[in-house]
């Protein structure tokens, strides 16, 4: 009983023997105002199984919970699902406490862990889809390349019908309630989203081919257990799970209008609520972001579920403001599909950034709705007009 950290029991014969990670605000760029989890499984059975591990800090903390179970020493064999370091940073110090028989990966994966810790890692590569009995555990591992990375893989546990989807289906949430159904469905369907939008949205092609080809592979999933946030543990939730990734990965578009932009002096922020007001007038949805208070990851968020970007901009020094290129840059990569957009913003002297955010919207494959509207120092009603003429046009063009 003098055991701080407890294992959680999620089926017959599987626990949770994961962290909860309150404190971070910063996933490489994605703000997880929530903090989140790193769910690592363990099965037990003739061979014990540990399906993934933490991020390095919370090694101690895994070890108690597998250790409020089991003998840590007793787990003969860890799946190493995904090699990134939130789910792999603790899997050399588990290597060692327990000295497994074996390390199971995908191909990529065993590449990945080695260039990670460069060092020779005895591990075992998984043939993708064929059955296998590990003691009387009967799995099948599917490789899901790119989802989210070249590596990644997911785990049916057949006895128990549970799949292991590592980041798949997940969410950053730090949650003591880790199934999901006893979670505020708001919160849920609004952090997977976020999870979605910034982190699966370049791979969305890969998302739809694998939920078309999901059923073929006969799996009676009953309960889906990612690495991150609460467990799906009802089969009309992993339902609504799978349909929501479905529909996100479409990115159809909507007639909601991003409107992201940063100001100095109120001018490029007027121009804004103008456009704002000409959405409005056509009963069309704006979703005006300043970037004063709106977070990268929260534009990404909104531009899920939307069919037009406005992107505003002062010219400050010869460029586009700092806040703004740094959203226009994340956004490149996370290459959002189906949109429409225009540039505008205000500026004193040459004005150049309005043409460098056309051409930034253009890289990121945005449709261009029209030319910019540039305002000298502070936008007159002339202005302020155009602005939402601009905003009931392209409402108009995303209702028709
Ligand atoms: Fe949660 Fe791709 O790591």
């Amino acid at each position: 009983m003098n055991n701080p950290f407890a294992a959680i029991k999620i089926s017959e014969r599987v626990y949770w023997v994961g962290a909860i990670d309150n404190e971070i605000r910063d996933f490489h760029g994605y703000s997880t105002s929530r903090g989140t989890t790193y769910n690592a499984y363990l099965i037990l059975g003739e061979k014990p199984i540990l399906v993934d591990t933490v991020k390095a800090p919370f090694f101690p903390e895994m070890l108690a919970r597998i250790a409020s179970v089991i003998e840590p020493e007793k787990i003969s064999y860890i799946i190493s699902n995904h090699a990134e370091l939130d789910h792999s940073g603790a899997l050399l110090p588990t290597i060692e406490a327990i000295k497994p028989e074996k390390v199971f990966v995908s191909k990529m994966g065993a590449a990945a862990l080695k260039e990670h810790f460069n060092r020779h890692l005895d591990l075992t590569e998984i043939k993708s889809g064929e059955s296998f009995t590990l003691g009387d555990a009967n799995l099948v591992c599917l490789e899901t390349r790119m989802l989210h990375w070249p590596d990644s893989m997911f785990t049916y546990f057949a006895n128990d019908n549970i799949l292991f989807s590592q980041d798949g289906f997940g969410m950053h949430l730090a949650t003591y309630k880790i199934f999901a159904e006893e979670n505020e469905r708001t919160t849920l369907q609004h952090e997977a989203m976020k999870y979605f939008a910034n982190i699966l949205l370049p791979y969305s092609s890969f998302v739809t081919k694998l939920l078309d080809v999901f059923p073929s592979f006969g799996l009676d999933v009953k309960i889906l257990a990612p690495d991150h946030g609460p467990i799906w543990h009802q089969v009309q939730d992993i339902n609504w799970i799978m349909g929501l990734w479905q529909k996100w990965a479409k990115q159809e578009p909507t007639d909601k209008i991003v409107i992201c932009y940063d100001t100095m002096w109120d001018s490029t922020a007027k121009m804004a609520r103008a456009i704002a007001d000409g959405i409005m007038t056509e009963k069309a949805e704006p979703k005006v972001m300043p970037l004063s208070s709106c977070h990268r990851s929260d534009i990404a968020v909104e531009l899920l579920e939307a069919g037009a970007l406005l992107v505003g901009s002062p010219t400050i020094n010869n460029q586009i403001f700092p806040t703004v290129a740094d959203v226009l840059c994340y956004l490149k990569g996370l290459k959002p599909q189906n949109l429409i957009g225009q540039a505008f913003g205000s500026y004193g002297w040459s004005g150049e950034s309005i043409q460098l955010l056309q051409e930034e919207l253009k890289s990121i494959k945005i449709e261009l709705f029209d030319n910019p509207i540039k305002a000298k120092y502070v936008p007159n009603n002339d202005c302020l007009v155009l602005c939402k003429n601009l905003g009931q046009n392209i409402a108009r063009k995303l209702k028709s």
